[in-house]
């Protein structure tokens, strides 16, 4: 049950609220905006102007936010965390693959230790409580021609106390179902993980955690390959995060980008 709260405007997210909550990072670069299209939008905006180093943007409400497969994420006043993470890249990334789904290990590990409540992950990169979702994570490579500089920009979307979701999202999208307070220090703590979690000393427990948390092993799927449905059982997560999608008559394929859906059988569908 989620309670709706009108958005008081002397409520609106500071960088003071937030940094009050760092430990390891007190000189992060913070931007906020009452109302941006985007934050990943404004932070390719950014970098395209000048080179900066790392810095946080927050939005409390995004006009146009930006989804995974060019889809929109609602995001309405006050009620949810629009946040972007710009991450200097010391080397060019394999795949962006990998970054995302640490984020995903980040940000369910916050939502946790801030609420008590820890979020599952939908490969690859979706947070979901109790079959619904409630985070997205938009993960961008941007490069800069003339430095050579490499940045992450890593957009986080979560549903805080939103409530009234757009019909074609009614049925599968929920909310963590806090209040308004736990904002600041739910941003701060995603913040921190992501910045510990990226560098290359966590990869194993990353992996551990996501293998973990990844609520589709064992779960029949389908997805679509060059244009072609397969159906499949998800057996397992490669140690770059690929999906192992063992089907029926045995092949195997390893997803490294796409989506999945699971697929519902006849008796729970109703
Ligand atoms: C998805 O669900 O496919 C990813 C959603 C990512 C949403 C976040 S909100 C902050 C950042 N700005 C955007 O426009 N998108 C990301």
């Amino acid at each position: 049950m989620f309670f709706k709260l009108s958005v008081n405007h002397s409520k609106l997210l500071k960088s003071k609220d937030i940094q009050q909550y760092f430990e390891g990072l007190k000189k992060l670069k913070i931007i906020t905006y009452e109302k941006i299209d985007s934050t990943n939008t404004e932070a390719k905006r950014i970098l395209d102007k000048k080179c900066i180093n790392n810095a946080m943007l927050i939005a409390d409400k995004q006009t146009t936010g930006r989804g995974r497969l060019g889809r929109s994420f609602y995001s309405p006043l006050g009620t949810g965390i629009y946040m972007t993470i710009i991450y200097n890249l010391k080397s060019a990334p394999d795949e962006n693959v990998l970054f995302t789904a640490k984020t995903a290990v980040a940000v369910a590990l916050a939502v946790e230790k801030v609420t008590g409540n820890k979020p599952e992950i939908k490969w690859v990169n979706d947070l979901y409580i109790s079959g619904k979702k409630v985070c997205g994570i938009l993960t961008e490579l941007h490069t800069d021609k003339k430095n050579k500089m490499q940045h992450l920009i890593i957009g986080i979307g979560i549903n805080v106390y939103t409530s009234d979701f757009p019909e074609e999202i009614n049925a599968t999208a929920t909310s963590l179902g806090e209040n308004e307070s736990i904002k600041p220090k739910l941003i701060a703590q995603i913040t921190e993980n992501v910045f510990k979690l990226l560098g290359e000393k966590y990869d194993s427990f990353c992996l551990n955690e996501y293998r973990k948390n990844c609520f589709i092993l064992g779960k029949e799927i389908e997805y679509i390959k060059n244009g072609t449905k397969y159906y499949a059982t998800a057996k397992d997560i490669d140690d770059s995060y690929g999906l192992i999608a063992v089907s029926h008559d045995g092949t195997i394929d390893t997803l490294r980008s796409g989506e999945i859906s699971i697929r519902i059988k006849k008796e729970e569908a109703f």
